[in-house]
């Protein structure tokens, strides 16, 4: 069976862009694969952290992620700083990076923008990425556009190791959704919705409350020429509003398109709007319930134990062929 893989920062409360870029491919193929999930915290302290508020985030990922729709009985569910083979692994293929395919990762380079002291972290993040679908032979990684370049460099690694070595790591494909990409900033649409931006307004995080929702929605950004349809370069704000619609009620886009063709942009946002609280408020129970259950410890218990065995068994190969250890 082949394997899929995925992971979602704890550095800022899940948003619509979390569920449709990383957790919604994994729900629709969790039946089809050996489905793993985790909980990337060692690449959340790539920027500061409040500890207090990362531990939260941490439990609040794992509930969320059942909330959506993980089965853990059908997923492998795990926190990364469990398992030191992660960043064991990480410092080996670092040492087969080279400086100007590292310099070339445009994530950094948003990220590292208006920021003072940027952390060595941060560059070296999608290297530690590479090491979290290397170690486990994930076939498919479900990401939005924005880590497409990521995997891609997991890839080169890769291929750049077995070449060396023999034979050693799968070459993992990202999953991008054909919709739903990149969901945009609904304040900014010609920019990602990103968790840890500060200005909130224009983002939509799975835990806001209806009014808030609404709120967010009916302000969105549009522009002045009052027709729907979809235009990324012409119409960003409005694109944004049906890709949205289209992800959540799983229809095609020319059928969304249908749909509004004759709307206002006040009808419009009100549809979306009623859509986006119906499925944040079925996740909501749900989260609530994992929440205050003892299932979140249960599955990252049982997790835990099942990566580290895998992990030993493909960091202990490593080490071989490159000569490391005992003589
Ligand atoms: P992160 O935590 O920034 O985002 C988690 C997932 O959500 C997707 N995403 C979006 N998709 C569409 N529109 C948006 N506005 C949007 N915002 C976020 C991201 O593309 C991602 O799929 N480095 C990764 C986490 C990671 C990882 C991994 C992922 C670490 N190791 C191994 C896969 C495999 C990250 O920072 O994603």
């Amino acid at each position: 069976m082949k394997r899929l893989l995925t992971g979602l920062q704890p550095s800022g409360d899940l948003t619509l862009g979390s569920l449709i870029g990383g957790i919604k491919q994994s729900v629709a193929y969790q039946n089809e694969y050996d489905s793993f999930i985790f909980v990337p915290d060692l690449h959340a302290i790539t920027v500061p952290q409040d500890p207090t508020l990362l531990k939260m985030r941490i439990k609040k990922n794992v509930a969320l992620y059942l909330a959506c729709g993980i089965d853990p009985e059908k997923n492998t569910i795990y926190l990364q700083s469990e398992n030191l083979y992660h960043t064991n692994l990480s410092w080996i293929l670092e040492c087969h990076t080279y400086m100007g395919e590292a310099n070339r990762m445009t994530q950094f380079k948003d990220k590292s923008k208006n920021r003072e002291n940027v952390s060595v972290g941060l560059f070296t993040y999608p290297i530690l990425m590479a090491a979290d679908i290397l170690l486990y032979d994930a076939d498919f990684v479900p990401v939005g556009i924005d880590q497409k370049q990521h995997v891609e460099l997991a890839r080169d690694i890769a291929l750049r190791f077995n070449n060396k070595y023999g034979d050693t790591f799968t070459m993992p494909e990202p999953l991008i959704p054909k919709v739903g990409a990149k969901i945009m900033d609904l304040q900014h649409p010609t920019k990602k919705m990103s968790k840890s931006d500060e200005d909130v307004k224009g983002i939509l995080f799975l835990l806001d409350e209806e009014e808030v929702l609404r709120k967010k929605i009916m302000a969105a950004v549009t522009d002045s020429d009052n027709k729907v349809y979809y235009d990324v370069e012409a119409k960003p704000g409005i694109s944004n509003l049906l890709t949205i619609y289209s992800c959540l009620s799983n229809m095609e886009m020319k059928e969304v398109e249908e749909k509004f063709k004759d709307s206002n942009y006040g009808n419009l946002k009100k549809e979306v709007a009623d859509l986006v609280v119906e499925t944040f408020t079925n996740i909501q129970k749900k989260y609530q319930e994992y929440m205050s259950s003892g299932i979140v410890d249960e599955v990252l218990n049982q997790g835990k134990m099942k990566v580290q065995e895998i992990a030993k068994q493909r960091f202990e190969e490593v080490t071989k062929k490159l000569g490391l250890g005992r003589y």
